[in-house]
């Protein structure tokens, strides 16, 4: 597609979920330009910085962060024309919020995290009207990765508890995980990336909560040492914290949209 005909892409914030979203197939179906922190908008195709503003975004992204744009949202009403749908990607701040700020009723919320780099995102998306998401829409937001519509805007803060935030609730348990192999293998030689490895083996032979269940006890035989290392684990109540880390998330997800009170319409 030449570049003339690829759609118009505004990015407001350009931190670490606005680099992530720059794939290779995004930048190849749109044009996009980037908003920073001190009103600079620069052309992210052509890595040059642009000097005559025009407010003809077919789609803006909101990639600030939610405070940033509950206290000040309504200075960027100026880049939206009457075409521009909006995209947001703020966890917490409700889709009747962004309404008001902006003064636009084109406004859809997704909530998708870092792994669109490598199109491997799985964003969830909301929206009240469903007209808003036609197959321009939907090529754009299939270069991050999969897509799942949801049907209440409360399942966007689940998302982004399990999707959003959840990478890094893996990452981080995985990696106690690899610190603690590594602490017992302290006398021995241990390659870190076998541990990784072994992550990723018991994933692709179990792919349901089922097979993990039996997977388990195939290899937690009585008296063994499986069992021994299991029943400490179940001993530990390892679910609930895992469950509070989860809703947590949540529920702070949900709280953020009452910290408008000091936002100017
Ligand atoms: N990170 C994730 O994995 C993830 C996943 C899902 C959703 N989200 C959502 O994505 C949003 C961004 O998160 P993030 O992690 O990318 O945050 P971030 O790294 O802090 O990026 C925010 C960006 O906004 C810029 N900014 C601040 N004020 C601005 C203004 N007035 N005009 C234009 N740009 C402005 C900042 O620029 P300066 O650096 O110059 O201050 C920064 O580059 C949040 O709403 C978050 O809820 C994030």
């Amino acid at each position: 597609m030449s570049a003339t005909l690829k759609p118009k892409v505004l990015f407001i914030g350009f931190g670490h979920l606005a680099k992530s979203l720059l794939s290779k197939n995004l930048l190849n179906s749109v044009n996009i330009h980037a908003l920073n922190s001190k009103g600079a908008i620069k052309n992210i195709n052509l890595k040059k910085k642009i000097s005559n503003i025009k407010n003809d975004y077919n789609y803006i992204f909101l990639l600030i962060r939610p405070n940033t744009f509950l206290t000040s949202g309504n200075q960027f009403q100026k880049y939206l024309s009457k075409e521009t749908l909006v995209i947001s990607c703020m966890a917490g701040v409700k889709l009747s919020t962004i309404e008001k700020t902006l003064k636009s009723k084109k406004i859809i919320r997704i909530m998708p995290n870092v792994m669109a780099y490598n199109s491997k995102s799985q964003t969830h998306i909301y929206m009240k009207n469903k007209n808003l998401f036609d197959n321009k829409l939907k090529k754009i937001l299939s270069t991050f990765g999969t897509i799942i519509n949801v049907r209440s805007e409360d399942q966007i803060n689940f998302a982004t508890s399990v999707f959003g935030s959840g990478p890094a609730f893996i990452a981080y348990i995985v990696n106690i995980f690899v610190k603690a192999t590594k602490k017992l293998a302290k006398p021995f030689k241990m390659n870190e990336k076998d541990v990784i490895e072994l992550f990723k083996n018991v994933l692709e032979t179990n792919y349901s909560s089922k097979m993990l269940d039996e997977f388990v006890s195939s290899i937690a035989s009585k008296k063994g040492t499986t069992k021994a290392g299991v029943n400490y684990i179940k001993s530990q109540n390892i679910e609930k914290i895992i469950y509070t880390t989860f809703q947590k998330a949540y529920k702070r997800a949900k709280e953020i949209d009452s910290e408008k009170k000091k936002a100017k319409y």
